[in-house]
């Protein structure tokens, strides 16, 4: 290596050596390997020589160019490393945080207990192999009543005080049956899938009724299906919820979507059945509306009623909320009171 690339070279790494930030680095660079940095110049710098030292001149500084930026660009890289390492030590998440933005006067978030019931329950209904389905709040007449075997001026609509908009083809859901409907559109048989969410009704509220209120509605079509069946599912489903043996009784229930229809109804688990404002003095407490899908709906549903069959059900989501924590008062769910809600925040 020529004398004036080699006495470049040791300029360099001295300097190099005791630089200890990016932004002295990036000096250095401009010094060095900048547009007139210093190795660029040396060529420069050797007008008179001949041919031959200008020759190996060039190719040396070259190589010293290409070494320089090397190390530069790996220096950098240390650096960004070490500045990351530094900020990640700087921004460590303190998992054990939450009791100190309490001290604050923070709180956290959490689920609001009938969501945080949907998904356990949309979680025990995966596990036995069902689908979650979804549907509209705004439904049309024919998803809502007329598919579901309720046709105009069917007694059974006063059933349900409906909110209709001013056209009078839509409306706000009255249950979740129409996810029924929507599922049959959407899928062959066999199928399972359970639908939850809103339903609006127009009626008085009390202890145990509200306009807005919460329900999950299941499907289940394919071959030989039976009121067993049925009886199977909802059993299965009532002691993964409650943990523990729950009285259930089974009555005639009408509505004209199934056939036969049933009323499952549990032992009020507020009174333990001795009556009180949510089971109206009763000791029962109805929870479970279910039945076989009548043969209308399936039609409906282009559903092979020589092949298939199937049952349905429809959980109402804030009378559970209520039994599973003793809750009296259905208005208090939707009350948008903090102080009760912040009660049930599981994490
Ligand atoms: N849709 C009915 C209601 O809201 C409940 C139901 C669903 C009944 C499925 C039978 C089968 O009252």
């Amino acid at each position: 290596m020529v004398e004036i690339v080699q006495k470049i070279k040791d300029e360099f790494e001295l300097a190099f050596s005791q630089v200890k930030d990016k932004a002295s680095l990036m000096n250095l660079k401009s010094e060095y390997v900048g547009k007139s940095g210093k190795i660029g110049l040396i060529l420069k710098s050797l007008k008179d020589a001949d041919v031959e030292t200008k020759q190996q001149v060039g190719k040396d500084s070259n190589l010293l160019k290409g070494e320089v930026e090397q190390m530069i660009t790996e220096k950098i890289k240390s650096f960004e490393l070490e500045e990351i390492n530094k900020n990640l030590e700087k921004k460590k998440i303190d998992i054990s945080l939450r009791s100190s933005l309490q001290d604050k006067g923070l709180s956290s978030a959490g689920f609001h207990p009938v969501s945080a019931i949907q998904r356990e329950i949309e979680d025990i209904f995966v596990s036995m192999g069902f689908d979650i389905l979804d549907g509209p709040h705004i439904e049309d007449d024919y998803h809502n009543f007329e598919a579901l075997n309720i046709p105009a001026n069917h007694p059974a609509r006063d059933m349900q005080d409906t909110f209709w908009f001013k056209d009078m083809k839509h409306l706000l859901r009255t249950h979740t049956s129409s996810i029924q409907v929507r599922g049959m559109e959407s899928k062959q048989p066999p199928f399972k899938f359970v639908g939850p969410g809103k339903v609006f009704r127009c009626e008085a509220t009390d202890a145990s009724h509200e306009m807005v209120f919460h329900q999950l509605e299941g499907m289940m079509v394919g071959e030989n299906i039976s009121v067993a069946n049925l009886i199977y599912f909802m059993k299965t489903l009532l002691s993964e919820i409650f943990k523990k043996e729950t009285n259930v009784r089974l009555r005639p229930g009408f509505f004209p979507f199934v056939e036969p229809g049933f009323e499952l109804d549990i032992e009020c688990l507020i009174c333990g059945g001795k009556g009180c404002s949510v089971c109206k003095q009763s000791g029962w407490v109805e929870l479970l509306p279910c039945g076989m899908v009548h043969p209308n709906v399936l039609k409906y549903g282009n559903i092979d009623t020589s092949k298939y069959n199937g049952f349905a059900f429809g959980l109402g989501l804030d009378r559970l909320v209520m039994m599973r924590y003793g809750i009296d008062d259905i208005r208090n769910l939707h009350s948008g009171d903090l102080r009760f809600v912040s009660q049930f925040a599981e994490f």
